[in-house]
């Protein structure tokens, strides 16, 4: 794998988002338009992994101060189906939890689908725990589970 680069999104990028978000999320609901809404909501923070200068994966990263601890939502990540498997995603995931960290949060949740197993070992791996499920949590009605990771200082 030639170096990663990480950089936040900008508006420029919104096509690659929708592109890949079609590819990979749409069997769950339409988060081709979903996803460009999270972009623009504040306290959103989108990154974008190249490689060389192709954006080739992104995840998002929702700021929650207002419990105790402060948290982040990670919204989403995905990689191109091509690019998968060759550490991408763990790398994007490991940025998103050093800026997690930065913003002075102590842990970070998910939701990814019961049936996603890909996702699933993948959270696994990264060091996440299954905290919990919900029924119908996806607009096209699948379940989904709830996971967590501390985030060490
Ligand atoms: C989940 C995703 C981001 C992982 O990205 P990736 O670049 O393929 O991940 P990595 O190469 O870093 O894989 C790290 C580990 O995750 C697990 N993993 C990844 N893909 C897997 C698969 N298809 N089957 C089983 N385990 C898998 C493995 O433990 C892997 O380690 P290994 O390759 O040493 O065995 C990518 O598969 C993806 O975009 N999936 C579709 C979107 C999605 O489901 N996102 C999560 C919900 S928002």
């Amino acid at each position: 794998m030639e170096p990663l680069s990480y950089r936040p999104a900008n508006e420029g990028d919104l096509d690659f988002i929708i592109r890949l978000s079609m590819k990979l999320f749409s069997k769950y609901g339409n988060y081709d338009e979903i996803v460009p809404n999270w972009f623009l909501e504040p306290g959103v923070i989108t990154v974008v992994v190249t490689e060389k200068t192709d954006p080739l994966g992104f995840a998002m990263l929702a700021i929650e101060r207002g419990g105790e601890p402060p948290r982040g939502h990670l919204l989403a990540i995905g990689v191109f189906p091509e690019h998968q498997r060759r550490g991408m995603g763990s790398a994007l995931l490991g940025h998103m939890e050093d800026l997690a960290r930065k913003y002075g949060l102590s842990e970070i949740y998910l939701w990814t689908a019961k049936d996603n197993l890909q996702a699933l070992s993948f959270f696994q791996k990264g060091g996440f725990k299954i905290v919990g499920s919900e029924k119908d949590y996806y607009p096209r009605g699948q379940p989904a589970l709830a996971m967590y990771k501390r985030i060490d200082p």
